[in-house]
């Protein structure tokens, strides 16, 4: 296999849209119920293999209340890669992340590979997606009871996404769903540019 390629990769997003939380059950494979907000940045890094690759993606995860938005450039900059986050449950955050991906396509590095990514999918009873059959082994995953539905349907996402040529991924940082794929996805369109 040829030599580890580094990659630099920017998580950006409305506050608590599980960032951080993507990132932990990337790089640990864990969980936390109640994360507290991240200050500043926080920076980790996780090896992704490929068929006849390894790339090794250095990992900046932003704060995402406003009062850091000041600092967005300097984690952007020189990113070869940013993954974009909104949470399927709160509507304001599909909004927050088109503006990130506006400050991306004038601000960054013009080839950067950018993914968006619908957080909290275990939040969300209903099966509505097709391509997401919840297994009978993860039922109890379906929802909390703590009444969050679904604001942001897939298709409408997707649309967006594919319109302006992202990567799109649903995920769950609670249940891992979706979560390594991002990454991958990511690597893969890396590899090829
Ligand atoms: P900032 O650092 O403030 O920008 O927030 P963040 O985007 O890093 O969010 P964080 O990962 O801290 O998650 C916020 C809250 O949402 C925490 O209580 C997490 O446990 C929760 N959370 C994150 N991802 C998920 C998920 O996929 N499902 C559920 N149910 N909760 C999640
Ligand atoms: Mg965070």
């Amino acid at each position: 296999p040829a030599k580890p390629i580094q990659i630099k990769v920017v998580l950006l997003g409305e506050a608590a849209v599980g960032k951080s939380s993507l990132v932990l059950r990337f790089v640990n494979d864990e969980f936390q119920e109640n994360k507290e907000p991240t200050i500043g940045a926080a920076f980790l890094t996780q090896k992704v293999r490929l068929d006849d690759s390894v790339l090794k993606l250095d990992i900046w995860d932003t704060a995402g209340q406003e009062r850091f938005h000041s600092l967005a450039p300097m984690y952007y900059r020189n990113a070869q890669a940013a993954v974009v986050v909104y949470d399927i449950t709160r509507a304001s955050s599909l909004d927050r992340a088109k503006a990130w991906i506006k400050e991306l396509q004038r601000q960054a590095n013009p080839n950067i590979v950018i993914a968006l990514v619908g957080n909290k999918l275990d939040l969300v009873a209903e099966n509505d997606n097709e391509e997401e059959e919840i297994s009978e082994d993860h039922e109890d995953n379906g929802g909390d009871g703590d009444g969050k539905t679904r604001q942001i349907a897939t298709e409408t996402a997707r649309a967006y996404a594919d319109e302006l040529g992202l990567l799109f991924v649903e995920t769950s940082a609670k249940s891992g769903q979706g979560v390594v794929e991002v990454f991958t996805e990511v690597a893969k369109k890396l590899d090829l540019s």
